[in-house]
């Protein structure tokens, strides 16, 4: 199978995922959190980034149409743009008060349908760009990058995150859950796979000025041994 064909089939999976995330309450409850873990992070590392007034673009923001930017982004929805392959779907959890919650976040994120290999805004657009959880998912995540990096202002603020392995545990993923498990969602969503010190690597091969991380989180044991967790930057360029 093409790389593409392979790609059409994750999405598939990983709207399947969405439908069921978008009629639990745990679920989006969870998305809600984690993207306040992000905004923790930045917080910690940067204090109050003032957003409003900024041009921010959110790569891959997921079907949800919220990410981080429908609660910490600009108030004014021009200002936060987000693009997503897939369709923004309506929430139905049931729970009194929640799904009116979501509709109103996601009133505050214009979404565009497109890819982040091929954004098509003009270079040195947007003041933040943010990709969070998204290059392991992507078809070519180099084109991504060059694409974020492209479209961010020179002195802006680039907010990435990605899932990352330990070097043990990318070698199991590669040599063993991706054969024993290859067709499974989990697999066929996540075709990328990075340790800390990999995507590091990437992220200053592409030219961006590294500002802040959570390196402390990933101490040599760790590194070698440790559980797949969230690797989190602050860049500029
Ligand atoms: C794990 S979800 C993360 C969604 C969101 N960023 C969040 O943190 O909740 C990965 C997202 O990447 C999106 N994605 C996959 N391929 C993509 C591509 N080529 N360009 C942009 N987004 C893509 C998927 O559709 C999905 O919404």
């Amino acid at each position: 199978m093409s790389r593409s064909t392979d790609w059409q089939l994750a999405q598939k999976h990983e709207l399947d995922i969405w439908e069921m995330t978008s009629k639990s309450t745990w679920r989006i409850l969870s998305e809600l959190f984690e993207s306040s873990e992000l905004q923790s992070f930045i917080e910690s590392k940067l204090g109050d980034i003032a957003v409003d007034g900024k041009k921010i673009l959110e790569i891959g923001i997921g079907p949800l149409g919220i990410g981080w930017m429908g609660l910490f982004g600009s108030k004014d929805k021009k200002f936060n743009i987000a693009i997503e392959p897939l369709p923004v779907l309506t929430v139905e959890t049931g729970l009194f008060g929640l799904d009116d919650f979501i509709k109103g976040l996601q009133n505050r994120v214009t979404v565009i349908s497109s890819k982040g290999e091929d954004l098509g805004f003009p270079r040195e657009n947007f003041d933040i760009v943010v990709c969070n959880d998204v290059i392991d998912h992507v078809r070519d995540y180099q084109s991504v990058l060059k694409e974020a990096k492209k479209v961010l202002k020179k002195g802006g603020l680039f907010i990435f995150s990605v899932n990352v392995f330990s070097v043990f545990g990318k070698f199991k993923w590669n040599n063993y859950t991706r054969t024993r498990y290859a067709d499974t969602a989990n697999v066929l969503c996540h075709p990328h796979s990075f340790t800390y010190s990999t995507i590091n690597k990437v992220l200053n091969t592409h030219g961006f000025r590294i500002l802040h991380s959570n390196k402390a989180d990933f101490p040599v044991l760790k590194k070698f041994f440790g559980k797949s967790k969230k690797a989190r930057f602050l860049c500029t360029k």
